[in-house]
């Protein structure tokens, strides 16, 4: 849908379309990892401390795992958008005449953002839900806590792990 949207809006030069559509996927994409961040190490802070101190699983805990799975979904679903939207990164990478499958594996940079970046990515927010998805089936709080503190946290840490700092803060 955001294709077609696109195409009747920047007929006029199909590299100006790309530029734009990839420009706004970028900024949301960029955007949208402060809020995964915060989320995910505020559901995983909980579930641990709440663990720890043997506390009742509340509504409250509830919204924020499935917010944090929700948030961590859309990040995926922007993020393999604009794999392979960008002009120059990601799926681009690997196409490129002037440069072989060597040249991008050999090259930190184009590797975390064609293959290490989105793979790691995609593991982690499996993790979040097949965390989620056992959190529901547990029946007691010490059990739904215990889910989602292995889960949520392991997923947050491969996520650190990914983050192309340098890239995002500078930009
Ligand atoms: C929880 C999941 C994810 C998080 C937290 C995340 C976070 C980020 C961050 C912080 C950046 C740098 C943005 C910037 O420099 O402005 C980035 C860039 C990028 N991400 Fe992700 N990402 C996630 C998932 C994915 C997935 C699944 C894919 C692809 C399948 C993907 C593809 C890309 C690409 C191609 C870029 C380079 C775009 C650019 O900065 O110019 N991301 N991501």
């Amino acid at each position: 849908m955001v294709f077609s949207l696109n195409k009747s809006y920047f007929c006029e030069s199909q590299k100006n379309k790309f530029i734009a559509f990839d420009r706004i996927l970028d900024v949301i994409h960029g955007y949208w990892s402060y809020l995964v961040l915060l989320i995910l190490l505020l559901a995983s802070f909980n579930a641990i401390v709440k663990y720890f101190s043997n506390q009742a699983f509340g509504a409250k805990d509830f919204r924020i795992s499935l917010f944090g799975l929700i948030v961590t979904h859309i990040q995926v679903l922007v993020g393999l958008i604009l794999y392979f939207a960008h002009p120059t990164l990601g799926f681009a990478s690997l196409t490129r005449e002037d440069l072989s499958m060597a040249d991008v594996m050999g090259s930190s940079e184009l590797r975390l953002f064609a293959v290490e970046h989105p793979l790691i990515m995609i593991i982690a927010v499996i993790l979040i839900t097949i965390g989620y998805s056992k959190h529901k089936k547990q029946l007691t709080s010490k059990g739904k806590f215990k889910m989602l503190a292995i889960f949520y946290t392991l997923a947050f840490i491969l996520i650190l792990s990914r983050i192309p700092w340098d890239h995002w803060l500078n930009s």
